[in-house]
């Protein structure tokens, strides 16, 4: 069976899951890359990549240190913005929701998936907090394995996942002599809404 077309999707998460899966096939360093805006609780908005490694009705997932700038944003609003682009397609996906943390359970899965160094890593960088020199970081993750050896590590409590609840969508299809397409999914009550933006 043929894929939808543009138009002939109803729902966000598969016409998202469509674009996702032709974005996988194009060799792409970071295939889950996206840009993720917070607002701080000043109205400052920031942006920033994350890895969203898992997505679905249930919503957007990424991993951080709880400690960072992003998430003391988040904790003050837990309105986001997440932004892909893809070049090679010519499209783009702006997607707006509120975040909630993961519980434990879910963070110590992903956690115990990361390889070692990465644990070790993620355990003993203060991100967000100023260092003298990222040199002085590598060597104290070579320091922690010289004295403790290459073994897996507890997850701390200042790092886990959050879930990103989207309730907006807006797909945008580049075209010939600008005439793109953009299509608009916003969820009420009953389902998604569907509408169409001049571009
Ligand atoms: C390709 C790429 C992937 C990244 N993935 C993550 C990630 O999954 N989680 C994370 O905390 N930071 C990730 N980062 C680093 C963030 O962009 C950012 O530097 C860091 O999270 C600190 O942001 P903050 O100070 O706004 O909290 C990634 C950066 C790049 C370029």
């Amino acid at each position: 069976m043929p894929a939808p077309s543009f138009e002939e999707y109803d729902n966000p998460f598969i016409h998202f899951g469509a674009w996702m899966n032709a974005s996988e096939k194009l060799d792409l360093k970071e295939p889950f890359a996206v840009t993720l805006s917070t607002v701080s609780s000043s109205g400052i908005p920031d942006a920033r990549v994350v890895l969203m490694k898992t997505f679905s009705e249930m919503g957007f997932r990424f991993f951080t240190n709880k400690k960072s700038k992003k998430i003391s944003d988040l904790n003050q609003n837990p309105n986001v913005h997440l932004l892909y682009y893809w070049d090679q397609l010519h499209r783009q996906v702006r997607i707006n929701g509120t975040v909630a943390p993961l519980t434990d359970a879910d963070s110590d899965i992903y956690w115990r998936n990361r390889s070692i160094k990465s644990q070790i890593a993620s355990m003993l960088s203060q991100q967000s907090q100023p260092i003298q020199s990222s040199d002085a970081l590598y060597q104290r993750v070579d320091e922690y394995i010289e004295e403790n050896g290459l073994e897996p590590v507890k997850r701390p409590e200042f790092w886990g996942g959050y879930n990103i609840m989207p309730t907006r969508f807006e797909f945008w299809d580049g075209g010939e002599y600008r005439i793109h397409k953009r299509k608009v999914y916003e969820q009420e009550a009953s389902g998604w809404r569907i509408s169409y933006l001049a571009p």
